[in-house]
């Protein structure tokens, strides 16, 4: 089993080997990511994509992100586990935030939160992790803010959004945030980011010049046939496994070919007495 990655540990990562971050949303998947040996795994508020079907991530609730949370716990023992705090959970005031965390460290059984934002939340950051509660940083296309982007758009684009993205960064890893999530930008500015920085960058749609990257779990795994940016690399067509899979099971019942002899046992009773 690989070592836990602590904190500490995490940070020491910098420049020492991409760090590996996988999404996930349920124990028996987390099992599997342990397994294969991921560095982290996140809890992220994607699920209100893959696992709720909504068309972005601000409907994700709390109450959902605790109960998401402790089930993937329970499939980990020894992975760095990561918790989204979903949409208002952080943004109505610090006492809120600090209250929204400690929920899904105590009752999720995360080990560090991951929020959205940079300066505006620079100050809340750093009361998180003076208080005890590790913050992983995310700027750039933060999907909470989809309807103020317009949409999942790259970001970054003009050398006023690269200034206002450094200033971000800088001042997250002031605050004290052990590492940032770089999504949706271009590769060249996420690699200016991750080298002006002493904590590690994990990257999405942003390159490789991050210090690791992070997929969610049914993007890689190829689950959804309607989407495929740019940016991902499905690893397995699962939809089409899962297709031939379930077809298969539909036709032997149907023909009567299962549950076969091997699948069940006759009764030894031979009479009522
Ligand atoms: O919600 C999520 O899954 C994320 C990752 C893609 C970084 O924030």
């Amino acid at each position: 089993m690989a070592e836990k990655l602590t904190i500490p540990k995490i940070k020491k990562r910098k420049g020492q080997g991409a760090l590996v971050v996988v999404t996930c949303y349920d124990a028996t998947f987390a099992r599997l990511l342990e397994q294969a040996g991921v560095d982290l795994v996140l809890v992220g508020d994607s699920l209100g994509n893959v696992i709720q079907g909504h068309a972005n991530t601000i409907p994700v609730t709390m109450d959902e992100m605790v109960y998401h949370c402790r089930c993937v716990a329970r499939g980990l023992s020894a992975t760095h586990l990561v918790g989204d705090l979903p949409f208002m959970s952080y943004q109505a005031s610090e006492e809120q935030a600090i209250l929204n965390a400690g929920r899904l460290m105590k009752e999720g059984c995360v080990e560090s939160v991951k929020l959205e934002g940079g300066r505006r939340h620079a100050a809340l950051v750093g009361r998180l992790t003076e208080i005890g509660v590790p913050v992983m940083g995310h700027i750039g296309l933060t999907p909470q803010s989809f309807h103020g982007f317009g949409g999942y758009k790259l970001q970054g684009k003009t050398l006023a959004a690269e200034k206002a993205l450094k200033e971000d960064a800088r001042l997250l890893q002031e605050a004290g945030a052990y590492s940032i999530v770089l999504e949706g930008l271009p590769g060249d500015l996420a690699g200016e980011l991750t080298e002006s920085l002493s904590i590690p960058t994990i990257g999405i749609g942003a390159g490789p010049h991050c210090d690791g990257q992070v997929l969610v779990l049914y993007d890689l795994l190829g689950l959804d046939e309607r989407f495929n940016p740019r940016f991902l690399k499905k690893y397995l067509n699962l939809s089409q496994e899962v297709l031939g899979a379930v077809a298969a099971f539909g036709a032997e019942v149907r023909q009567g070919t299962f549950p076969g002899p091997e699948h069940y046992l006759h009764s030894a009773r031979k009479s009522d007495e």
